[in-house]
């Protein structure tokens, strides 16, 4: 499973691609906002700079014609966007008319089965289905990211399966044992990914061991 950075803070990004494992970004536009930059063109493109695998960004308009329209343009800002459109009747038009163009979409806000198919079927490149908003609203959000697995793979579906929404490690775990092609994790999750405190325990008693040699050494 690959791991995708969902955020558009450039500095969270820097940092994750240091590490090595990061190879995508997700952004939607309250993530954006959260940043609190106005310049949506410049953010995507530093993004892509940083991060050469695909980075979605969202159509922030309404209609299909207009989405179709700013589509084109964001997909003209680097060779690596891919276009995030949400799972609408609107949007499988939308996906339909960017596949034939060559265009990557994103098949975002996925709450179903269905949604994932008909996104898969128009097209998209990837469908995102949202874990945590699943399970805030009740329901099981891994079990859908399985099902979307086990009908593309039954069917032999190109489309990747991207497990959004991720709020926790666990989360994570639970993503890569359902055989999602990606999790797209916050900074925060990735980070709390690399910690296990029997390692920061294992790594402070080697030191302190070494250091017992070493001075033993001075004597
Ligand atoms: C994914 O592409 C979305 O940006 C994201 O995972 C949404 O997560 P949230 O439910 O925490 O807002």
């Amino acid at each position: 499973m690959e791991i995708f950075l969902d955020t558009a803070n450039v500095k969270e990004i820097r940092q994750g691609a240091k590490l090595g494992v990061v190879s995508g970004v997700t952004t939607n536009p309250s993530l954006l906002s959260k940043e609190g930059n106005a310049d949506y063109e410049a953010v995507v493109k530093e993004i892509c700079t940083i991060i050469p695998g695909p980075v979605s960004a969202e159509v922030v308009v309404e209609g299909a014609e207009a989405m179709i329209e700013q589509a084109r343009k964001i997909a003209a800002w680097a060779p690596n966007v891919v276009i995030k459109i949400p799972a609408t009747a609107e949007g499988l038009e939308v996906t339909s008319a960017l596949a034939r163009e060559k265009i990557k979409v994103n098949f975002t806000l996925c709450f179903s089965l269905n949604q994932a198919l008909l996104g898969a079927l128009a097209g998209a490149a990837f469908v995102s289905p949202f874990v945590g908003r699943l399970d805030d609203a009740g329901h099981d959000g891994m079990e859908l990211v399985e099902d979307i697995v086990d009908v593309f793979d039954y069917y032999q579906l190109p489309t990747k399966v991207i497990a959004a929404s991720i709020r926790h490690p666990e989360h994570c775990l639970a993503a890569a044992k359902a055989g999602a092609h990606i999790a797209t994790v916050p900074y925060k999750v990735l980070m709390q990914m690399t910690k296990h405190p029997l390692t920061d325990v294992g790594v402070a008693r080697f030191l302190s061991d070494w250091q017992g040699i070493s001075r033993g050494k001075g004597k």
